[in-house]
């Protein structure tokens, strides 16, 4: 569901220490009705992101608002290895979903320098945006200096609920928006709220998945990820069912044929290198040591995984391939991102794939994002729509 763009004043500074990443940002916008010509009132929106990718995640959050009308404000500077991001926008609308580097979207009420160490629950309270909230998430950027923060915010959110409670401001409806109080370091908090439906549901935007002793790599918490990220619980029982199968291309040493397996798939493994554990020997595993991109599959299957270390273009090419020979119904798979011009890369490999299915005049979903459990990399689902 779009977000309908909201006009609210933007927001409102106290202290020092980041004005210089809001400068471009005026304190205060007239409300609408005061300049019926003017231009749309300026929002701000704080994402959350993987850290290093501060500018990958403004910029592409940018280049959405920019594809629906131009951007008038100046953005605020991102802070490199930060894990967040702000950008300055009009009216036009951002939708969670279709950004691929945000982990959380929190349309941005005040920013708070200078939080007195004795008393931080005043300042708050006073920059705390209207209305009621269905919860309150107190935040920190996912960081060292993030880290070291947490035992801080564990003491301060039963204060600051209390007082959110006794105002009959907190309300068990998950419909409201959630009220985020983020601090970037231990002297500045920044709040705002998320709205349900258009946010990640998960604290910090990170879904943490723990480690299943028996699968053979980390790398299974990535699929694990983006199965319960990109699939709705309903889809999950409807398209990952026992007896369905998967091509797996990159298998080794077997971390998503072990999330496949677990769910009484049969795994066709594709990799040159040795499967590992119980995926070694498994009855419901296949083993072939051949190249996954000239492998062809005797018959279609329901799933293609692959997690092949290859250039992007060449991976899409062969995720198009897949789809417009019908050898596949669905997928996921990961694009390995150079180190420069990442939005450009994974957006020439995403369209890429859109133009050869556009070609052969398929229906389908695409939805990619870096997950938590992803590294210099994002993830993708594809799956063919009947509509
Ligand atoms: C990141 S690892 C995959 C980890 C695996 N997904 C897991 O969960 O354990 C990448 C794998 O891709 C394999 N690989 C790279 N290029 C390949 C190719 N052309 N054909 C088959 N496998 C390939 C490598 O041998 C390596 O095992």
């Amino acid at each position: 569901m779009r977000k309908t763009p909201q006009k609210k004043p933007a927001p409102r500074r106290v202290g020092t220490k980041l004005t210089r990443l809001l400068a471009a940002a005026p304190a205060n916008t007239p409300a609408p009705a005061a300049r019926p010509r003017g231009p749309a009132p300026l929002s701000h929106w704080l994402l959350y992101c993987r850290t290093g990718f501060e500018k990958d995640c403004a910029e592409e959050a940018i280049s959405h608002a920019r594809m629906q009308r131009p951007v008038l404000a100046e953005q605020p500077k991102t802070l490199a290895d930060s894990g967040y991001a702000l950008v300055a926008i009009n009216e036009q609308s951002l939708v969670y979903r279709e950004l691929i580097f945000a982990r959380q979207l929190i349309r941005l009420h005040q920013t708070i320098e200078a939080l007195p160490e004795r008393d931080r629950l005043t300042p708050i309270l006073a920059a705390l945006p209207p209305g009621t909230f269905s919860a309150l998430w107190l935040e920190v950027p996912d960081t060292n200096e993030g880290k070291t923060l947490s035992s801080f915010t564990r003491r301060f959110h039963p204060l600051l609920e209390t007082v959110l409670k006794e105002q009959g401001r907190l309300i068990d409806d998950i419909r409201l928006p959630r009220l985020h109080v983020f601090f970037p370091d231990k002297s500045t908090a920044m709040t705002g709220i998320s709205d349900p439906c258009n946010s990640s549901p998960y604290i910090m935007g990170i879904h943490r998945q723990s480690m299943p002793p028996e699968a053979p790599s980390r790398s299974t918490l990535k699929l694990a990820e983006a199965i319960d990220v990109f699939l709705d619980k309903g889809e999950q029982k409807r398209l990952l069912r026992a007896g369905m199968t998967a091509v797996d291309l990159g298998a080794a040493p077997g971390g998503w044929t072990w999330q496949m397996v677990r769910r009484e798939m049969r795994v066709t493994a594709v990799d040159n290198g040795p499967m590992k554990g119980a995926m070694a020997k498994h009855p419901l595993v296949e083993h072939l040591r051949q190249d996954g991109f000239r492998f062809i599959p005797r018959r279609a299957a329901d799933w293609l995984i692959c997690d092949m270390v290859e250039k992007p273009a060449r991976v899409s090419e062969l995720i198009g391939n897949w789809f417009a020979h019908g050898w596949c119904r669905h997928a996921i798979f990961n694009l390995k991102l150079p180190m420069k011009q990442r939005i450009v890369a994974v957006n020439a490999a995403l369209n890429g794939i859109r133009s050869r299915l556009d070609m052969e005049g398929m229906n389908y979903r695409m939805s990619a994002k870096q997950l938590y459990h992803d590294r210099e990399e994002v993830t993708v689902f594809l799956t063919r729509t009947r509509n």
